[in-house]
């Protein structure tokens, strides 16, 4: 493809592009195509002769449209959000434009030099302690597994890196809610999972501090060596806040790493009422949260802020000669903050974004999102044929459809997961399910980009209605 081609094309796709947002609400949100359904329509080997770009997108149109559950559609009530915006589309198409590969300082100073400061503004915003650093990782999965190997190896003076695990026997702690990323992490730091503690839970599914303290001495007791603590502002199922200060108070006592994983919850923090979420934050070791879940930034971009700088970089630091710029004692190169060597620019479209919006428009994004989940769970409450069966701390509501009291856990969890196949398969809307104390739950977030109250409105009398029929 030329560039008089190339310009062609982009200006039809950019059309397509502002067309899919505007009329994003007429797909089915949850793809409906059967397995394979996509795979059958591909050809089982590459092309040999170049193909026209009008057949390309006219298959993209037929073929993978119909396979694509839809994110940015308001009524996508489902896991997480994954929110873009119009700033950040815009950022990602100049990030593919440039291709940069942002590796080291000099393969873009300015990548490199926007990204210190992207992050310095949201370490403001969320009001993290001022002296952390911040780099921008793929997921909260890396920034995870980051955080655990930055605590291995500073425990061990940095020899774990060169040596090998010796005689270690390190354990690891985090509540029995925490997401599996806890768990793969645990697992690829060569901890082993057998050395996950996951520690109890209370009534609103927080970790329950008395009981990570006794874990940990009974641990030492029997010769193991406590390692960290892994705190979740947000738990995946119901967005539980385990307490951050209590934890950290037990992590100072017994010198361990505390890791906050705030995936989706910390974008909340932009807002004064939500940072009591934080109290203790100076007792932590490393924080991370996802703009690409709940601040209108694309997929991929995970920020991760660390106390101890150094720490995370010895534990990477990697030197080969090819590698070697003169600049390197005056700059940041960020391939030694996290595992891969290349890296996109990322900063670029958090920047479009925090700008386009300010703080103000963020604020107002999440509050709006909180505000509907508030007002949802009012009416769920007045429903004497509902029950939530978690507290709400933000915008996500965890509850099932208990039109009689008598009935057995099998009978309720059959017919709840019934009603979520029934909405999913109407393309109306998406909503997930969890399991809390072996009962079937429907979970429903509320924090699509462009969600309001109108999308909400009618997913509950669908929700209401289809709970009906289903159970006459
Ligand atoms: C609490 C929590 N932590 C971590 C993750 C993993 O996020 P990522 O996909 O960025 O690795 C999730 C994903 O939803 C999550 O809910």
């Amino acid at each position: 493809m030329d560039n008089k081609n190339f310009r062609k094309h982009a200006h039809e796709l950019v059309d397509w592009m502002a067309d899919y947002l505007e009329n994003v609400e007429s797909y089915p949100v949850k793809s409906q195509v059967a397995p394979k359904e996509i795979l059958n329509q591909l050809p089982d080997s590459a092309p040999q002769q170049s193909e026209d770009f009008k057949t390309i997108f006219e298959d993209f149109q037929d073929i993978i449209m119909p396979g694509i559950t839809h994110w940015q559609h308001p009524s996508f009530f489902a896991y997480f959000p994954a929110n873009t915006s119009p700033p950040s589309i815009l950022g990602e198409m100049l990030t593919a434009t440039l291709a940069s590969q942002c590796m080291v300082w000099q393969t873009s100073p300015a990548a490199a030099e926007l990204e210190e400061q992207v992050m310095s503004w949201l370490k403001q915003m969320l009001s993290l302690p001022q002296n952390w650093s911040g780099v921008i990782q793929d997921t909260a999965s890396t920034a995870t597994l980051a955080a655990l190997l930055s605590a291995r190896e500073k425990i061990s003076d940095y020899t774990i890196n060169k040596h090998g695990f010796t005689k270690q026997k390190f354990r690891i702690y985090c509540s029995s809610e925490t997401h599996s990323s806890i768990d793969k992490a645990v697992k690829i730091a060569g901890i082993g999972s057998d050395n996950l503690v996951k520690i109890d839970v209370d009534s609103s599914f927080a970790l329950i501090p008395e009981q990570l303290a006794k874990a940990i001495t009974d641990d030492i007791a029997s010769g193991y060596t406590p390692l960290c603590v892994i705190a979740t502002l947000g738990t995946t199922s119901t967005t539980a806040i385990d307490p951050l200060d209590a934890i950290g108070e037990i992590c100072q006592n017994h010198n361990l790493w505390l890791h906050v994983d705030a995936a989706f919850a910390g974008s909340a923090l932009v807002l004064d009422e939500m940072k009591w979420m934080i109290d203790g934050i100076e007792k932590a070791d490393s924080f991370v949260f996802n703009p690409h879940k709940w601040m209108m930034t694309n997929f991929d971009c995970s920020a991760y802020f660390v106390k101890d700088e150094e720490a995370l970089v010895k534990t990477f630091e990697i030197m080969p000669e090819y590698l070697k710029t003169n600049e390197d004692d005056t700059v940041k190169n960020y391939r030694d903050w996290g595992i891969p060597l290349g890296r996109r620019f990322r900063a670029l479209k958090l920047w479009f974004v925090i700008r386009s919006y300010g703080i103000e428009g963020i604020q107002s994004k999440i509050r709006h999102h909180i505000k509907l989940a508030t007002d949802l769970e009012a009416q769920i409450q007045a429903d004497p044929q509902f029950e939530l069966l978690a507290p709400r701390s933000l915008n996500l509501l965890c509850f099932r459809f208990l039109p009689k009291r008598n009935m057995s856990t099998d009978e309720l969890n059959k017919l709840n997961q019934e009603i979520l196949e029934s909405l999913n398969a109407s393309g109306k809307l998406f909503i997930t399910h969890t399991k809390l104390h072996g009962n079937y739950v429907l979970r429903m977030q509320i924090g699509q980009t462009e969600v309001n109250k109108s999308h909400v409105d009618s997913a509950w009398h669908l929700i209401q209605k289809t709970a009906a029929s289903l159970h006459s």
